[in-house]
């Protein structure tokens, strides 16, 4: 099992300092992007996510308290919360609040456990930065505990927390990426069954993440997916058995002549899980990520989904122009956060620096970007030896 050395020594190190022990274990979970598929998964469509190199380590050592206690080298403020009848604080630490409180009520006998949090998946940018603590927080958590939690468990149990306890109404993508992705690897993943593939994706992926944060997106997201339950209920109108929205054929839902917006809504989810399908059968022969999949991906979240922002659809336009990229997209949520571009890994490594320059200077703004491969998912290792 491979820890990155560097974020698991600093996750330990924090962990000394502040609750002046060894901890006895360390965990550690991938934020994520999503090659294709976006917004498919709440409506059971397929989605296509890797595991990137950033990611969250956790060190954690039981307490023999009902109490977690939090640290995080990163995040503001140190707090704690009780495994009995906890309530959410709006505090980062409710995201391993919430998912203990989940593997509680699914049964698991946690203990009290101090927790030092290092990460390096920045907050807020659409990387699945909570997924990853989450992951890593249970990974923990149950490691302490010597509970055999499996992942895809584990993966349920992180996503409720976030419905239930953050109170935004994810899908299961972030939370299964980070959970069982390999390296190597995208996670092809039918969100209506759960069940998944691993197809091999040997390319790197090239993140831009345009530093416009997420306040808007969460009410943005609520007010979609309500939006695309109305369109499901008027479709089930004509098509009772639909088992969900990505369930659909395109030709179903032109025929419905659902009211605006529903009807691009609709469009959207229909087509871009029929993208993914595409994208897999390309890998599977061998063959890059079709390029063109991807604008279409994008062009379908900008005008039927009306996701995108100006920086996403600047950096697509731009990145189009580097020599060497074959495809971009807005990745994750969208309005804000990240765009991936696909092409030649030295074609990636030049685009990323340039692109950010000229961002810096059109938008006022300072972006982030990095070169990734498929990356390993979630592991746990005890510490035996003090280091
Ligand atoms: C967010 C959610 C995911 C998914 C994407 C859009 O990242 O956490 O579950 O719905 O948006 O594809």
């Amino acid at each position: 099992m491979t820890i990155d050395p560097r974020g698991a020594a600093a996750a330990v190190q924090l962990f000394r300092r502040t609750f002046g022990a060894q901890p006895t274990c360390v965990a550690s979970a991938p934020g994520r992007v999503n090659l294709i598929g976006e917004h498919t998964d709440y409506n059971g469509g397929e989605v296509l996510p890797i595991a990137i190199a950033a990611r969250t380590h956790v060190a954690a050592r039981a307490n023999g308290t009902r109490l977690v206690r939090c640290v995080s080298a990163s995040l503001p403020e140190a707090g704690e919360f009780p495994l009995d009848d906890p309530r959410p604080s709006g505090k980062w630490w409710d995201y391993a609040a919430g998912l203990a409180d989940q593997m509680v009520r699914h049964g698991a006998a946690v203990t009290g456990a101090d927790l030092a949090v290092w990460s390096d998946v920045p907050a807020g940018a659409g990387l699945a930065s909570s997924a990853s603590l989450e992951i890593a927080a249970g990974l923990a958590l149950a490691k302490i505990a010597g509970i055999d939690v499996g992942r895809r468990d584990l993966a349920l149990c992180a996503r409720h927390a976030e419905e239930e306890y953050v109170g935004v109404a994810v899908g299961i993508m972030d939370q299964f990426a980070s959970a069982l992705a390999v390296t190597g690897h995208a996670l092809r993943i039918w969100c209506d069954t759960g069940e998944t593939a691993q197809i091999p994706f040997g390319e790197s992926v090239l993140i831009f993440d345009t530093g416009v944060g997420r306040t808007l997106r969460s009410g943005a997201f609520n007010a979609r997916r309500a939006e695309v339950e109305s369109a499901l209920a008027l479709l089930r109108r004509h098509h009772p058995s639909l088992p969900t929205l990505a369930g659909a054929t395109p030709e179903e839902v032109a025929a419905a002549e659902l009211p605006a917006p529903l009807d691009r809504r609709a469009r959207h989810v229909v087509t871009e899980t029929r993208r993914v399908a595409r994208v897999v059968a390309a890998l599977e022969r061998g063959e890059p990520v079709p390029g063109a999949e991807l604008l279409a991906s994008h062009e379908s979240l900008r005008r039927d989904y009306e996701c995108s922002s100006p920086e996403l659809d600047w950096f697509v336009e731009r990145a189009m122009r580097a020599p060497g990229v074959r495809g971009a997209r807005l990745t994750g949520a969208g309005w804000g956060g990240c765009a991936i571009a696909v092409g030649d890994a030295a074609a990636l490594e030049s685009a990323g620096p340039e692109i950010a320059a000229e961002y810096r200077v059109g938008f006022h703004r300072t972006p982030g970007w990095r070169v990734t491969p498929a990356s390993e998912g979630a592991t746990v290792s005890s510490l035996t030896i003090p280091q």
